[in-house]
């Protein structure tokens, strides 16, 4: 096709009237999306949902929610894509501030001071669980590194894991629109973020020693076993469990508990209305859970809601 007749195409594409979502059809997506991820979708997220996917029928020349239905279920890599569209990927440097003064203030040097009468190694697993573009684990790994530099004989180890692939490919190159900057502290800033110019004009980019601590990989927080490789002294799994249903919140909150080393926290977003949701973990400060300091046994999920129906009953 001429590029005149291809822009005319598209042209005429958007213009297109955008095709209706029958209540069956929204009742199928929302319990494929719901098995496929833990994400309930409500008769609020209705609109959300036909904007979003009316943009991947038209790249694919669908002509109904229904053909597009049978792609995803007929094409394991469509539904990577249709969860792609699904998931809302809202993040920033610094998030929740209180959240990294918390860590600044009290964790870090309690680390510090355990590593200085010899109780713990120098060594740091961190992981963002629902990292979307990256900006939570490098808020980490700036704020981290600046406390526990490798100078110092300190080893940090991020992970960011994140549902969506899509994420997680912006995640790995390091690289945001400038306008990100301004959540930065001006130290961290001048330190760990390099401006682009040229081509690269507008954008920011990570420092290699920071990439260097952060590994990314696809986890969907809903399978559990988490193929993570061992425990973790801090975990963040923040602004998810918003769109989990209950029960799916607390079969997260705790699996992820089951990941920390002893004395580890699990930092959860300030929106999350969570209470009494983790089992043998004790709530610090807001949002902030931490496990026992000897090792946690493996226990059901199952018995929390168990406990959970039976203190319904009374
Ligand atoms: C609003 S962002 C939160 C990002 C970051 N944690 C923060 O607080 O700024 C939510 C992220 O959760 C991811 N997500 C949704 N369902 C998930 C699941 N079942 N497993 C893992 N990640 C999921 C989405 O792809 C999205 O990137």
């Amino acid at each position: 096709m001429a590029s005149g007749e291809s822009s005319t195409h598209s042209l005429l594409s958007l213009l297109k009237p955008i095709p209706e979502l029958a209540t069956e059809e929204f009742h199928l997506f929302q319990t494929l999306v719901l098995r496929e991820s833990g994400i309930h979708l409500g008769e609020k997220n209705r609109a959300m949902l036909v904007s979003r996917l009316w943009k991947r029928l038209r790249e694919l020349k669908l002509h109904s929610f229904s053909s597009y239905y049978r792609r995803v279920k007929s094409d394991p890599q469509e539904l990577v894509c249709m969860l792609d569209c699904i998931c809302t990927n809202e993040t920033h440097f610094f998030r929740e501030p209180v959240t990294f003064e918390y860590l600044r203030t009290r964790i870090f040097p309690e680390w510090l001071a355990e590593a200085d009468a010899n109780k713990r190694r120098r060594k740091l697993r961190i992981w963002s669980a629902a990292c979307s573009t990256g900006e939570e684990p490098f808020s980490l790994a700036m704020a981290l590194l600046t406390y526990f530099p490798a100078a110092a004989g300190w080893d940090i180890e991020i992970l960011g894991t994140d549902l969506s692939t899509k994420v997680l490919a912006n995640a790995s190159a390091g690289v945001w629109p400038a306008e990100r900057l301004s959540d930065v502290p001006a130290e961290y800033q001048r330190k760990f973020l390099l401006r682009g110019f040229g081509q690269e004009q507008g954008k920011i980019k990570a420092t290699d020693e920071l990439r260097s601590i952060i590994r990314f990989q696809r986890l969907n927080l809903t399978e559990e076993p988490y193929g993570v490789g061992g425990s973790f002294d801090l975990i963040f799994c923040r602004n998810v469990l918003i769109y989990f249903q209950w029960e799916t919140k607390i079969k997260v909150v705790d699996a992820l508990g089951r990941y920390l080393a002893p004395n580890g926290y699990l930092f959860l977003g300030h929106a999350e209305g969570l209470h009494s949701v983790a089992d043998k973990l004790q709530n610090v400060a807001p949002k902030v859970l931490r496990s026992p300091r000897a090792s946690m046994s493996r226990h059901s999920p199952l018995s929390i809601l168990q406990r959970r129906n039976r203190e319904e009953k009374i």
